[in-house]
């Protein structure tokens, strides 16, 4: 049975140290992350995994919604309590970029490629999103929570989505066994998040990161507000920023302030 996920199965599978060791599954929650910040501010621990098998309230990025159809998605988060510093929190999600295209290639198969700065694609298509929150105080970071969409068996897409999303099952014609994507995501996150606590950058990763890219050395529109720029993508420096080549000069683009787009479809 490759299509259930069951709190049990998460914990027979999971080879990881710390985090998915405590897992929260959920039928139907309104978003794994909102679940997540509730557990967090009620003192859970560092490296929980809320998981469900459905999402009423699924976020994404910039406001928006995530489409969490129920029986075939992944929708998961979990809780880090890094001691770092805040302004190296961002990368976090870049690590998670990362983690997720490893798992898809190991247990699919198919050549997953990162977006910069974390969207997973396949075929061009977008099959997972990432959402990274924190939450701070004077004295540093509180909590971040990690928040990971994979359109793992999803078959349908609203009609808004259908140009530019795809599935596992879509791009790769097989069930993807959740529970186990599950673990293997968290195993490689647990050991790139390793790597990345040393230097607190992306110093040890950013080779495998830009392998994965699938913008590299691609042309890329740069969009700022109603400014719009045309540069080639030289791939990611250690603190996660997009070197795009724009007339000669090499110009860092820092996720979050900027829009990249390729210039055909979605990549
Ligand atoms: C994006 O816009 O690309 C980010 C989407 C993130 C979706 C995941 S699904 C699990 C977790 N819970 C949420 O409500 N959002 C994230």
């Amino acid at each position: 049975m490759g299509n259930l996920v069951t709190k049990e199965c998460i914990e027979k599978c999971i080879k990881t140290k710390i985090i998915g060791r405590t897992v929260i599954y959920k039928e139907e929650v309104d978003s794994t992350s909102t679940e997540a910040k509730r557990q967090a501010e009620q003192g859970a621990c560092h490296g929980l995994l809320v998981t469900a098998d459905t999402q009423n309230a699924g976020k994404g990025r910039r406001g928006r919604s995530w489409s969490s159809p129920k029986g075939s998605g992944i929708w998961m988060s979990f809780v880090l309590k890094p001691e770092i510093s805040c302004a190296h929190a961002s990368m976090l999600t870049l690590v998670a970029a990362l983690s997720v295209t490893a798992a898809i290639r190991e247990v699919t198969g198919l050549e997953a490629m990162i977006k910069w700065p974390n969207d997973i694609v396949v075929h061009g298509k977008k099959v997972c999103g990432i959402l990274t929150e924190m939450k701070s105080e004077a004295d540093g970071i509180r909590y971040v929570i990690v928040g990971i969409g994979i359109n793992a068996n999803v078959k349908e897409f609203p009609k808004e989505l259908t140009e530019t999303a795809g599935s596992l099952l879509m791009e790769g014609n097989k069930t993807v066994d959740r529970c186990l994507m599950i673990c293997r995501v968290l195993e490689f996150y647990e050991a790139y998040y390793e790597s990345y606590l040393k230097t607190e950058d992306l110093s040890n990763l950013m080779k495998e990161y830009n392998l994965f890219l699938v913008n590299y050395e691609k042309t890329v529109k740069i969009l700022e507000g109603s400014e719009e720029k045309i540069g080639i993508a030289k791939g990611i420096d250690k603190m996660g920023a997009l070197l795009v080549e724009i007339s000669g000069e090499i110009i860092p683009i820092v996720s979050g302030e900027v829009s990249v787009r390729g210039l055909y479809g979605y990549v």
